[in-house]
Formats: C-alpha cells, sequence, structure tokens
C-alpha cells in the first residue's frame, strides 16, 4: 500500500499516527500480530507521486484538503497514472462527486468514500455515487467497506451528502451560540453531552474536524444549496481568519498542546 502527500511532516505524521494507534489496537486484541506487522511495515510513504509505481493500483483514495481546485488536480493527474480499470475514490465531506469525477475520463469508476473522523474509532463509511457512477463500481466500495469492518450507507450526491448536511448546521449553530454569547464554550458543550448524549460537544467535536476544514465544508452547504440558513458563523470565520483550526494548530475554540 501506497501512502502519498505532499508535505514530509504530513508523511511522518501519518507514520507515527498509524503506529500508535495501530499497536493501540494489538494491545487491546484487536489486530494480530501479522495486522501490525502489515500496518506498520506494509505501508510505503511517498512524497508526491513521480517515481512511484503505480501500475498495479486497483484502487486509490484522495483525503486532500477539501477546497475543489485541489480535487480537480489531484483526480487528473491519478487519472493519467493508474490502470484504466482501477476506481478511484474521495474521502471528501461535501464536494461533489460527478464534479470530481468530471475531471477525469473514468466518471463511471469515482465514487465518494467519506470515512468519519477518527477513522479507527468511528464505524461509518458514507458511499456516494455520482451521476455517471455505475452500481457495479458503487457496490464495489460498499462491499470494500465492510470487509474493513464499517458499515456503509449510501448516499445520493448532494452538498454535504447526509453526515455534513445534518451535522454541519448543528456545528454552526453552536458557533452563532457561542459568537452571540449566550453560553460559555464549556456550557454549549456540556448541553449537547449531558443533555442530548452526544459523546462530544459540537465545538470540541469542530476542533477535531479542523476549523478551516469545517468552514470549507459550510461554504460547500451555502454555496451549492443557496439557502441562508447554512451561512457561515462570523466567529467561525474568525478563528480560521486567525490561524486557530483547532487541535491540528494547537488552538481552536479550545487550546490544545501543539503537536
Ligand atoms: N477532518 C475531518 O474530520 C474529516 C472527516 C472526514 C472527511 N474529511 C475529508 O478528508 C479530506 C482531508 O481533510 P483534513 O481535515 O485532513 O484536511 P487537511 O487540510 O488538514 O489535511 C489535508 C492533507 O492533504 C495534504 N495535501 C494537500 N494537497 C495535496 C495534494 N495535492 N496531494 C497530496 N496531498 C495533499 C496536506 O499536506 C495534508 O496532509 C477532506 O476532503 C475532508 O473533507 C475530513
Amino acid at each position: 500500500m501506497l501512502l502519498a502527500d505532499v508535505a514530509a511532516a504530513q508523511l511522518e505524521r501519518a507514520r507515527a499516527g498509524i503506529a500508535k494507534s495501530a499497536a493501540r489496537m494489538h494491545e487491546k486484541g484487536r489486530l494480530t500480530d501479522d495486522q501490525l506487522a502489515g500496518a506498520t511495515d506494509g505501508i510505503e510513504y511517498v512524497q508526491g507521486l513521480d517515481g512511484a509505481d503505480l501500475s498495479d493500483v486497483g484502487l486509490a483514495i484522495e483525503a486532500a484538503t477539501e477546497q475543489l481546485a485541489t480535487k480537480l488536480a489531484i483526480f487528473a493527474d491519478l487519472d493519467a497514472r493508474v490502470p484504466a480499470s482501477a476506481l478511484l475514490a474521495t474521502n471528501t465531506s461535501s464536494i461533489s462527486i460527478t464534479t470530481i469525477a468530471a475531471a477525469t475520463r473514468r466518471p463511471q469508476h469515482v465514487v465518494g468514500m467519506h470515512f468519519m473522523n477518527p477513522v479507527p474509532v468511528l464505524q461509518l463509511v458514507e458511499v456516494i455515487s455520482g451521476l455517471e457512477t455505475t452500481p457495479a463500481a458503487t457496490e464495489l466500495v460498499m462491499e470494500l467497506s465492510r470487509e474493513l469492518g464499517k458499515t456503509p450507507v449510501h448516499s445520493r450526491d448532494v452538498p454535504g451528502f447526509l453526515a455534513n448536511r445534518i451535522l454541519m448546521p448543528m456545528i454552526n449553530e453552536a458557533f452563532f451560540c457561542l459568537g452571540e454569547q449566550i453560553g460559555t464554550a464549556e456550557g454549549i458543550d456540556t448541553v449537547m453531552t449531558l443533555g442530548m448524549a452526544h459523546p462530544m460537544g459540537p465545538l470540541k467535536l469542530a476542533d477535531l474536524i479542523g476549523l478551516d476544514t469545517t468552514l470549507a465544508i459550510l461554504e460547500v452547504l451555502h454555496r451549492d444549496l443557496g439557502e441562508d440558513k447554512y451561512r457561515p458563523a462570523p466567529l467561525l470565520r474568525q478563528y480560521v481568519a486567525a490561524g486557530r483550526f483547532g487541535r491540528k494548530s494547537g488552538a481552536g475554540v479550545y487550546e490544545y498542546e501543539a503537536r
């Protein structure tokens, strides 16, 4: 298996994160010795795709920054590099699968494969078919998700699909409440954890997702669905403008130890 990123530091972070999470799962008896070895030694980390051997790729999963231009460039490039029979999947949280697929010569083989964060913990994979995606390609991704021990749920290709169409308005409303000083961040999160039995409050969850990614998803919902109810909260915009991206940058709504 090949794991590619444009940034060397991110490859190191991925390597360390995978090793840590695999070791934890091994300790709990959820991974065999062989599976642990596969997770730590079976992945080749590459900076960029130039020079990588992609001749036997059957499935590529893209999980780069939530920006349309980035996705289009990656898909046009991947399309030229991997065998014509390969499936191309995207982990996008909100961007149109149909639009991404149109950057390739194989739109019938492009599928949304939306993993939930943190991936080793959460069971769901949202599977999205674009306008041209064949039922066979969709079913292959559903089946692969099951083989990975996940539960796939199919969504039509609409902005935000199912998961973020429902989740993002709640997170956005939490930022409006914080901006209007209706309560403190801790108070807002406690209302949802203790009052609604959510495992994590919406502001803490937004910090986990990344406030830049959260804003990017809300902008897609707002622009593509064209309804004011998806307008990103000004406070969310401000945090992102200030470089407070959440856990990954050391500060978001809350403060974290820099990673
Ligand atoms: N953050 C979440 O909780 C979450 C959950 C589910 C899905 N997603 C989706 O996963 C994708 C990534 O989200 P993120 O929050 O990790 O974004 P991010 O911007 O924090 O990280 C993106 C990674 O992609 C790399 N990258 C950027 N351009 C690239 C390119 N051209 N080629 C290769 N690598 C490139 C970056 O170096 C970085 O390591 C997005 O589509 C997002 O919607 C995110």
